[in-house]
């Protein structure tokens, strides 16, 4: 009587046991799966010694940006020409946007005399843009590879002392960015962009440190996983693209091949306040739709020296000390090998269950089907497979 109890009790905590233990694996099973769908990642770090590197671009802007005296003579009565109000003076019917902004910002030889990369100029290729609050900025950028290091080569920016530039100049805005970025000031986003100032006066020395980011793309971050893919670049003729196209014309910092050039206040004060920093931009911007980039290159500009030179020349020279890169890649944490040491994990630890043992498992159920006959050709075989089956023994 007592015994009947005690074996029912058992056979009760068995099934209960079982049930606690199916659960629990189908919820490990869940969760393995579903990492296996979107896999976890982990960072690997490595150091290279490169044969060769390619510098960064170098991009420029003075400041002051504008040739303010001569404001007076295209109708301004202030300079702040990033308000839309103040174009409403501009002389429309005698000058053009275009030759407003080449007269009034500085050009090239105005800002460096000599620019050279490696110690040699022809390594350089030089390519500018207006802005409205930078007016010309100029990018340098290398045309091949460096293979020497250290403090005599690199870039080297140079601007003699000369009297004519002597009035209202504070210094040359430097960003260091890779190749294919855009800096412009519409679009302030994701670039890694590093910004030194350099006080007109001084000679700045600057070592470069580079490290590569690779990250891979995943469900709920697209990325681009081509090194010559920009976000900036795509941003900026993106948002160019919308403004100049409702606009229905091109002003220098907005630029677009298509469209003839704006000539009117009405059109000016658009495309002036959809450009600069305002809701609409905000707007623009979230409509231009890029993705990120996968693989980038960051440059950490460390400062060496700044030096008192003549009061109206200055200089910088970035380089490289050694070919030394850190590399960090992301890497898939979870794939098929470890789903299936999970799956052997949970399911033997906590079922009892191996792959010998289903075969088992099948083998009994396909004979407990098929009845009594396969049991009285080959009695042996039938023993057999109950022997290597705990789990279906034990219920
Ligand atoms: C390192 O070298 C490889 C090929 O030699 C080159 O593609 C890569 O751009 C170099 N890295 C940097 C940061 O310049
Ligand atoms: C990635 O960038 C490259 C180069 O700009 C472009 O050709 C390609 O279509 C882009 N791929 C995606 C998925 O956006
Ligand atoms: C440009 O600005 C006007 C207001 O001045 C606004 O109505 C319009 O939506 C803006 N357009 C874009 C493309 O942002």
């Amino acid at each position: 009587m007592n015994c009947e109890i005690c074996e029912k009790m058992y056979k009760f905590l068995r099934i209960l046991m079982l049930l606690i233990c199916i659960g629990v694996s189908c919820f490990q099973l869940t969760i393995c799966f579903g990492k296996l769908r979107d896999p976890p990642t982990s960072t690997h770090y490595a150091y290279f010694l490169n044969e060769s590197l390619w510098y960064p671009s170098v991009t420029i802007c003075r400041n002051p940006p504008f040739k303010t005296e001569l404001f007076e003579k295209y109708g301004f009565l202030n300079s702040e020409i990033t308000y839309a109000t103040t174009w409403k003076r501009f002389k429309y019917d005698q000058y053009s946007i275009q030759g407003f902004f080449e007269e009034v910002t500085y050009a090239f030889n105005e800002i460096v005399s000599i620019a050279a990369l490696d110690e040699l100029t022809e390594n350089l290729r030089v390519t500018s843009y207006f802005s409205l609050t930078h007016g010309r900025c100029f990018t340098l950028s290398p045309k091949r590879e460096s293979t020497r290091w250290g403090g005599r080569y690199g870039y080297y920016l140079y601007l003699a002392p000369d009297s004519t530039n002597t009035l209202n100049w504070n210094g040359i805005h430097v960003y260091i960015h890779e190749g294919n970025d855009k800096l412009t000031e519409k679009n302030g986003v994701d670039i890694f962009e590093e910004h030194l100032f350099v006080e007109a006066g001084d000679s700045v020395q600057v070592n470069l440190k580079v490290s590569r980011y690779n990250q891979l793309p995943n469900r709920r971050k697209e990325c681009n996983s081509s090194f010559d893919y920009s976000k900036s670049s795509c941003v900026e003729e993106g948002v160019n693209d919308i403004i100049s196209t409702y606009v229905g014309c091109q002003v220098p910092w907005v630029p677009n091949e298509k469209l003839p050039e704006c000539n009117s206040y009405k059109q000016l004060m658009t495309i002036v306040t959809n450009s600069t920093a305002s809701t609409y931009l905000q707007e623009t911007l979230r409509k231009s739709n890029c993705i990120r980039k996968c693989k980038r290159n960051i440059y950490l500009p460390l400062l060496q020296s700044i030096r008192e030179i003549e009061p109206n020349a200055w200089s910088l020279r970035i380089y490289f000390s050694s070919n030394l890169i850190s590399q960090m890649d992301e890497v898939i944490a979870y794939d098929w090998n470890t789903l299936i040491a999970d799956l052997g994990g949970s399911l033997g630890f906590l079922l009892g269950l191996s792959v010998f043992g289903s075969i088992g498992l099948i083998e009994s159920a396909v004979a407990k089907i098929k009845g009594k006959s396969i049991g009285a050709i080959c009695p042996s075989a039938k023993k057999d497979t109950t022997a290597t089956v705990g789990l279906g023994q034990d219920i």
